[in-house]
């Protein structure tokens, strides 16, 4: 099989490539990032050589482009991760997220459709996608499979709308497809603008740690090699025209988890206990903030066998340790257009 796995240098698509690569070395893995801030290729060194991987640099806006490594590749399948992720970067640039998120979905619809018009059997076109798109919970309650979609930010209105568009395709042109909305995820490779590796490059730094609002919104966090784990098994297994949930059953409200992670900083740096709590600092809040997110995940379970394989501690752990041991690859991403992304946040 030759497979098309998009975003592939980012932070959960980096995990996926490496489980493919290394699980399957009967298919090629073909991995088509353009390298934005996000992209970083230093995350796929360990399997660069590897024979069966392949990057292709290239922008999913480029229709011509695709067209082309459609052509000389012959995809079976794709796994669709490229995306703009980060929801607070779509409050001050809403339309790079309508290009990327919406647009460029659409663009590899239309080449797969075209190219697996006459032979549908065996291909997929794998789309990953979120949890927002079902927008925000109350006290109660989780989100499952039947939810409505109501998304909040122009991030969770643009991965709405490229989920509607796959289930168009499937309907209008018979695509095969399946769809995963998964919850927070976190672990090695995160870039340092989200919640987890954001406060440990804090922490490490002795910043302040600024938490939205009055801290009690809430997420439901799963360690990104289960996602990829996951997303192997839907990929193989998963029901045409289908979509699943996935997620850890693992609520934390954002203020017991950032002092958790003081506790375990802490500990890992020799530093006294207490030390990084005081760096917390209540900050402005995120407009249109969700108040809590979780997920049903009893699906997949259920149908696929699926489960995370990691509790919360140990996965945050692993998290941490990688962090420690990896400062140069901390330092390479947060030099340059970093420094005045974090200034235009949090100044
Ligand atoms: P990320 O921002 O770390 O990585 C995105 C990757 O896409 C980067 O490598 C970037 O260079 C690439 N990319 C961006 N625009 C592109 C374009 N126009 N053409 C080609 N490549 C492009 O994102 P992530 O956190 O790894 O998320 C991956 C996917 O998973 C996204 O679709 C996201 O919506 C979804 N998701 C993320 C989470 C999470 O917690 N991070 C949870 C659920 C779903
Ligand atoms: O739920 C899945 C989604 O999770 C993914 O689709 C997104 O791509 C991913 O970015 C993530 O979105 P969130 O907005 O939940 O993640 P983030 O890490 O940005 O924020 C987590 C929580 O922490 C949220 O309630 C906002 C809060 N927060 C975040 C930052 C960056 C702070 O309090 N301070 C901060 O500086």
């Amino acid at each position: 099989m030759n497979i098309l796995i998009t975003g592939g240098a980012g932070f959960i698509g980096s995990h996926v490539v490496r489980r493919f690569v290394t699980n399957y070395p009967d298919y090629h893995i073909y991995n088509l990032d353009a390298l934005t801030y996000a992209g970083n290729l230093e995350n796929l060194r360990d399997i660069e050589d590897y024979p069966n991987y392949t990057f292709l640099k290239g922008d999913i806006l480029d229709a011509p482009f695709l067209n082309q490594i459609f052509e000389k590749y012959k995809f079976d399948g794709v796994i669709h991760l490229a995306a703009e992720s980060h929801v607070d970067r779509s409050i001050t640039d809403p339309l790079s997220f309508v290009r990327t998120n919406i647009i460029g979905t659409v663009n590899l619809l239309n080449i797969s459709r075209d190219f697996w018009k006459e032979k549908k059997d065996n291909k997929r076109f794998y789309h990953i996608s979120t949890d927002e798109v079902y927008g925000s919970l109350g006290a109660d309650g989780m989100f499952t499979e039947e939810t409505p979609y109501d998304p909040n930010s122009p991030y969770s209105a643009s991965k709405a709308s490229s989920d509607h568009f796959v289930r168009a395709y499937g309907e209008t042109y018979g695509l095969p497809y399946v769809i995963t909305n998964c919850s927070n995820n976190y672990g090695p490779n995160h870039f340092p603008e989200k919640l987890i590796p954001l406060f440990v490059n804090n922490i490490i730094e002795n910043k302040p740690l600024p938490v939205y609002g009055d801290g009690k919104y809430t997420r439901d966090w799963l360690f990104v090699k289960d996602h990829a784990a996951a997303i192997d098994l839907v990929f193989h297994k998963g029901k045409n025209r289908e979509t699943y949930n996935i997620g850890g059953f693992n609520e934390w409200q954002n203020i017991e988890l950032v002092k958790l992670l003081c506790r375990l900083m802490d500990e890992k740096l020799n530093r006294p206990a207490g030390t990084s709590e005081k760096l917390i600092t209540y900050v402005r809040d995120r407009p249109g903030h969700d108040l809590r997110y979780a997920i049903d995940a009893s699906k997949i379970n259920r149908e696929l066998g699926w489960k995370p394989s990691v509790t919360f501690e140990q996965g945050l752990e692993l998290t941490i340790d990688w962090y420690l041991e990896n400062q140069e690859w901390l330092d390479h991403v947060t030099s340059g257009d970093y420094q005045e992304y974090y200034e235009k946040m949090y100044k």
